[in-house]
Formats: C-alpha cells, structure tokens, sequence
C-alpha cells in the first residue's frame, strides 16, 4: 500500500502544527481510533495486570503511544485519515492498495481491535513488577529497548523511524534476541 501524490513522510504520523493536542503523544497528526475498548491481557502468570489499563475509548487525553499505531493497524480508520493534511495537497493524501474505506487491508499488519491474543501493552514495569516476576531483567538497566513513562508500550518493540530490522523492530530477534533484553530465561 503506498500514496500516489503525499511525498512528506513524516505527515502520516506528526505534523508541525494543529497537532492533536495533548502531553503523551508527540505532535500527533493520525486521527486516532474510535475502539471503545481493546481488552486487557491475562494469564495466570502475568503480573503487570494490576497496572494495565485498557486502551479504548476517544479520548486523546488518555491516549497512550500504542493508541498511535492502533490508530492504523486496528484496522478500523483510513490511513490517509490526517488531523491537518499538507499544504501541498491541500486533502488527504490518496492511497492505493487499502481495504475497503482506507483502512489497512486484512492480513498480518492488520492486527485487528482485540489485544488480548498479543504480548501485553499499556502497562508499568517497573521494580515491583521485576520482583514480583523473577524472570525478569531490572528495569533500570535496560538497552535497545525503550520505556514510555515507565510504561511498555507497542513502541518498546519496534521504532516506527528505523527499519534496519524486519518489522521495524528496535533488537534484531534472531536468537530471541529483543525477547531476552527484558525476560531473563
Ligand atoms: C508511522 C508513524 C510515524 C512516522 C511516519 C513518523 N513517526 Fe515520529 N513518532 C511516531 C511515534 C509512534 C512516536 C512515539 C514513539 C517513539 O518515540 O518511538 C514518534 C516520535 C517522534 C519524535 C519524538 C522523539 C523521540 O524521542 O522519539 C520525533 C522527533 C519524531 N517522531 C520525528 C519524526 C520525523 C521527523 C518523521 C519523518 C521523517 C517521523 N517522525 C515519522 C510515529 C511516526
Ligand atoms: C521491553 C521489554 C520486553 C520485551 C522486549 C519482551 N517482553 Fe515479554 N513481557 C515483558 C514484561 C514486563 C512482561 C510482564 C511479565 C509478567 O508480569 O509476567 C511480559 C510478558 C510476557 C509474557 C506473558 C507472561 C505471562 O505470565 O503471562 C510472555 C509469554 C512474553 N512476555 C513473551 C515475550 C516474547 C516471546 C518476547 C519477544 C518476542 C518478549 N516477551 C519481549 C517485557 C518484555
Ligand atoms: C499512519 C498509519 C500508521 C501508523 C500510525 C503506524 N503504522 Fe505501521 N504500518 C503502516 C502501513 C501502511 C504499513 C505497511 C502495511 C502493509 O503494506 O502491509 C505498516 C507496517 C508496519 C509493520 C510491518 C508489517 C510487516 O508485516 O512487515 C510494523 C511492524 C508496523 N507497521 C508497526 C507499527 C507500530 C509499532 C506503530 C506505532 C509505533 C505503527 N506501525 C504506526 C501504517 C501505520
Ligand atoms: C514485546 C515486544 C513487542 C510488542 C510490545 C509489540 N510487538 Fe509487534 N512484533 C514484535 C515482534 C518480535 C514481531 C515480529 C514477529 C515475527 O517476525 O514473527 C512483531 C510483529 C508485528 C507486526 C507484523 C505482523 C506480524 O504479526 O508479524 C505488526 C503489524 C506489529 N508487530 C504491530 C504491533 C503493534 C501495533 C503493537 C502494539 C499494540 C505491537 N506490535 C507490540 C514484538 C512486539
């Protein structure tokens, strides 16, 4: 999938002005989901859940980064949906290749709007969570990753600015490598 006429990159995710205000997220241009609710992972050994929080709803306030990349791969709102789109093309940018509306075609980057069947997000790791765990690395001394106020987030994972990796993955995983940067078995 790809645009035929918006040459400014960045301008699917960010915008220099009449951003989506509000602290958490980096001068959001994406109009972001209107999933009420994603659900919230558990397992009988997960024990972030205390601290998890579900990433439905509109409110921009509450929006965590994840809300930024569910913003398109939740499949649910058109790609080319922009708060402020460029100048230049004075619309939204036109797109080939999208499912029907815009929207990000099935298939795996079309992660759906049910995070319940994926690694946990939206929640603090922090040095409760790494001794209540066990398994876990000390948080403070974490490389190649990356904490959002503490918090992992689908960005903990992947960098959306660096495609080095497949995947966009910020720790090439042969090996299982970006897994054993956080979990210690
Ligand atoms: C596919 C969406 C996407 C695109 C395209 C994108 N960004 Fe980002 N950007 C994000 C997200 C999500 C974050 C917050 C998470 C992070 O920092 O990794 C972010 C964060 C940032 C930040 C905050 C700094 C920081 O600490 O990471 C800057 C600056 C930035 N982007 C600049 C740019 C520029 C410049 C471009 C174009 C060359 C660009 N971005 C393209 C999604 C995107
Ligand atoms: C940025 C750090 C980080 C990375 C990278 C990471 N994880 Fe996790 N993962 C966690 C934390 C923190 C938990 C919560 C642990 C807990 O409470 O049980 C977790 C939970 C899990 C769980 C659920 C545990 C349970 O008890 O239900 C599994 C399974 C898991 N991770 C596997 C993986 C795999 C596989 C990878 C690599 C693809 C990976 N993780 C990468 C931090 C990370
Ligand atoms: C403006 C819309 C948009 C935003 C926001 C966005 N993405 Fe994407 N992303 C795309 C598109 C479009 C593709 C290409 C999909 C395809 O061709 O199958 C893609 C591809 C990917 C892929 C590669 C999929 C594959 O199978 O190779 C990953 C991983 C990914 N994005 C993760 C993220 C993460 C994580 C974030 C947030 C940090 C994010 N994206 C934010 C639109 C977006
Ligand atoms: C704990 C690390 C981790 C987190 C958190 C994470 N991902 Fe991923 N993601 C991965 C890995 C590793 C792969 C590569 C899987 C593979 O190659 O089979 C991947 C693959 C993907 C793909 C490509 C499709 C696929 O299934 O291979 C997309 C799209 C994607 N992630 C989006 C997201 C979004 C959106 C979030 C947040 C809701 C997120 N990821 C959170 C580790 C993570």
């Amino acid at each position: 999938m790809k645009s035929t006429d918006e040459t400014e990159v960045c301008i699917f995710c960010h915008t220099p002005h009449q951003a989506i205000k509000n602290d958490n997220i980096p001068l959001w241009n994406h109009d972001l989901s209107a999933t009420a609710g994603y659900g919230v992972y558990t397992s009988p050994t997960f024990d972030g859940a205390l601290s998890a929080a579900d990433l439905g709803g509109t409110n921009a306030a509450t929006a965590a980064i994840s809300n930024l990349c569910l913003s398109c791969h939740d499949g649910t709102i058109a790609i080319n949906s922009l708060n402020n789109p460029s100048n230049a093309t004075g619309g939204n940018p036109t797109m080939t290749g999208t499912g029907a509306g815009g929207v990000m075609p099935a298939g795996t980057s079309n992660i759906g709007a049910d995070l319940t069947d994926d690694h946990p997000v939206n929640f603090r790791y922090d040095a409760a969570l790494f001794a209540a765990d066990n398994s876990l690395h000390d948080p403070s001394g974490l490389t190649g990753v990356r904490l959002f106020n503490g918090f992992i987030q689908c960005a903990s994972c992947h960098d959306p600015h660096e495609s080095t990796n497949s995947t966009f993955l910020r720790v090439d995983n042969t090996g299982s490598a970006l897994c054993l940067k956080c979990h210690n078995k």
